[in-house]
């Protein structure tokens, strides 16, 4: 929409098949690269053998991607004072050139999309598909923020009124914003936080995931690249607890703008509350979710089966959106599970880079160790209802776990999160429904939700009822684009405001009145 192609991960497919080769001919050449990543300050920082740690892939923990050297406590509180330093400057720069820069960095990125899926897929192990939506969504947040900063941070608005004297609404940027975010969108999250912060006016420090700097790394080589002054924007890739703590404790950090777990969510906004004598802060948390999907007897099998495989195993399930728990009409979960079984056996576990793939791996040992644990118990409880068989000769060597369904009495049978391919599926009566939305809206989380019925006023009734984000009807519950279905979740999901949507940029926006009687 904003960009040249269709952006969503339900289109994208359609326009790039054809591009398919050719583009994974140019992947080839970024395969084998050993790539280096380093804080990238506004100093100059000494290679520090003690700092750096090897990264591997997840699809083949053999493979090395290159190292990573992490940001020290000492570094990350000089980036601050640079940071702190070039706030007053960067917030009176033109916005048309500060969003001329985000566009030069759509530009780049697209330039060198090859070598950021190759990234992609050999850090984060995402398939070639994943890796399209991830820097497609990235690039439209780019363009998409720069339009709407124009529109924020032109010329102030002049607000006639009875008093007779001139009155100017005059929208600025906050200061210094610590940027956090997750691995498993390590392109899209990570550029979309930080190109908001920063054409807002303010100052960054961008912390990616331990687990996907070296990508970090090279957007923000083009995002420098692209003219964005080196202490506008820094990166500092690291520990999260280490780099973390020195950022949310530091009275100067005016907001941070953070992706990733509910409980690293409480950690950062705990730290921030108890800072002393610093100015109240701004945090905006988008978190994770425990999301839902009420099918009703009218709905259709076929097409309710191919929107859970999408909703709960695209992207190994690692999406924030992606579906964990199904709740089927008793009439209809018998024919729905039988679809599903038939469709579960013939997903094919493996080697992302393999275009015949349909799930790859998960992002490390711990996820897939906390995975197979909760799998393996609710085994033992005899709920399994279908797995999709993991073929040791494509998954040996990597960090996989299969895709599988299981039943249980309820949302609140459900302690966390379970961020990988598993979906729980609860049957219900007709006489239930509302103890259902009871439920779903009692457990707290509220990302995204589907609902699939034919009764169009069943499914906007429930659409009304629930307390989540983003609703989705007779659809998959993933993929959201940018400027047209703004994404973020409420209650224990998040804080909002929506990223890619309208009201984003101005929670890093400061407001102020002058009023002249001259
Ligand atoms: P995480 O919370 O473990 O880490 C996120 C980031 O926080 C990382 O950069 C990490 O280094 C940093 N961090 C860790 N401890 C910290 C501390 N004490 N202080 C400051 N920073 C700290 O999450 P993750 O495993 O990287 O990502 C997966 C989670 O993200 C899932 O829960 C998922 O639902 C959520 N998520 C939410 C959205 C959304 O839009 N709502 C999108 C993507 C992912
Ligand atoms: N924005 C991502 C989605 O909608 C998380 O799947």
């Amino acid at each position: 929409i904003y960009g040249e192609h269709r952006p969503n991960s339900r289109g994208v497919n359609l326009t790039i098949n054809s591009q398919y080769q050719p583009l994974m001919e140019a992947m080839g050449k970024h395969m084998d690269t050993r790539y280096q990543a380093r804080p990238l300050l506004a100093f100059e920082v000494a290679e520090d053998p003690a700092q750096t740690h090897e990264v591997t892939s997840p699809y083949d923990r053999r493979q090395v991607v290159g190292s990573v050297q992490w940001t020290t406590r000492e570094q990350t509180e000089r980036a601050v004072d640079a940071a702190w330093a070039a706030f007053p400057a960067w917030e009176v720069t033109p916005v048309k050139e500060r969003a001329d820069i985000l566009r030069r960095f759509a530009d780049l990125m697209e330039e060198h999309l090859a070598e950021l899926m190759a990234l992609c897929s050999r850090e984060g192990g995402k398939l070639l598909t994943d890796g399209v939506d991830e820097i497609r969504e990235a690039v439209d947040f780019c363009r998409y923020y720069a339009v709407r900063a124009e529109e924020i941070f032109g010329e102030p608005t002049e607000l006639p009124g009875p008093t007779g004297e001139s009155n100017r609404l005059h929208m600025g940027g906050k200061g210094v914003f610590a940027a956090i975010s997750p691995w498993n969108f390590p392109v899209a999250i990570f550029c979309g936080q930080m190109v908001a912060t920063a054409v807002a006016g303010n100052t960054v420090l961008a912390k990616p995931a331990e687990q996907t700097s070296i990508v970090a790394h090279r957007v923000v080589e083009l995002l420098y690249q692209a003219g964005m002054p080196r202490e506008v924007v820094q990166l500092l890739p690291g520990d999260g607890p280490t780099v973390g703590s020195v950022l949310t404790g530091d009275s100067r950090i005016t907001g941070v703008v953070f992706t990733g777990g509910t409980d690293t969510a409480q950690i950062i906004n705990r730290a921030l509350a108890e800072r002393e004598n610093a100015p109240l802060p701004t945090l905006v948390a988008e978190t994770g979710g425990m999301n839902a999907m009420i099918v009703d007897s009218t709905a259709l099998p076929e097409q309710v089966v191919a929107d859970v495989i999408h909703s709960a195993f695209q992207s190994a399930g690692q999406r924030c959106s992606a579906l964990r728990v199904l709740y089927l009409q008793d009439d209809v979960a018998d024919r729905v599970l039988q679809i599903l079984d038939g469709a579960m056996a013939e997903l094919h576990v493996g080697d992302p880079r393999d275009l015949g793939t349909d799930v790859g791996p998960v992002i490390d040992e711990d996820a897939r160790k906390n995975l197979q644990a909760h799998i393996d118990r609710l085994k033992g409880e005899g709920r399994l209802i279908s797995e999709t068989p993991l073929k040791p000769e494509h998954t040996s060597e990597g960090t996989f776990v299969a895709p599988a369904a299981f039943t249980i009495d309820g949302i609140d049978a459900l302690e966390r999160e379970q961020f990988g391919p598993v979906l729980h599926v609860v049957r219900w009566k007709s006489n239930e429904l509302d103890k259902v939305i009871a439920s779903i809206n009692a457990r707290g989380y509220g990302l995204t939700f589907g609902v699939h019925s034919r009764n169009e006023s069943f499914a906007d009734e429930i659409a009304r009822k629930v307390r989540v984000g983003n609703v989705y009807i007779n659809r998959n519950i993933i993929g959201a684009v940018v400027g047209v279905q703004p994404f973020g979740g409420q209650g224990l999901s998040g804080t909002g405001p929506k990223a890619g949507g309208p009201n984003y940029l101005l929670r890093f926006a400061t407001e102020k009145t002058v009023t002249n009687n001259t």
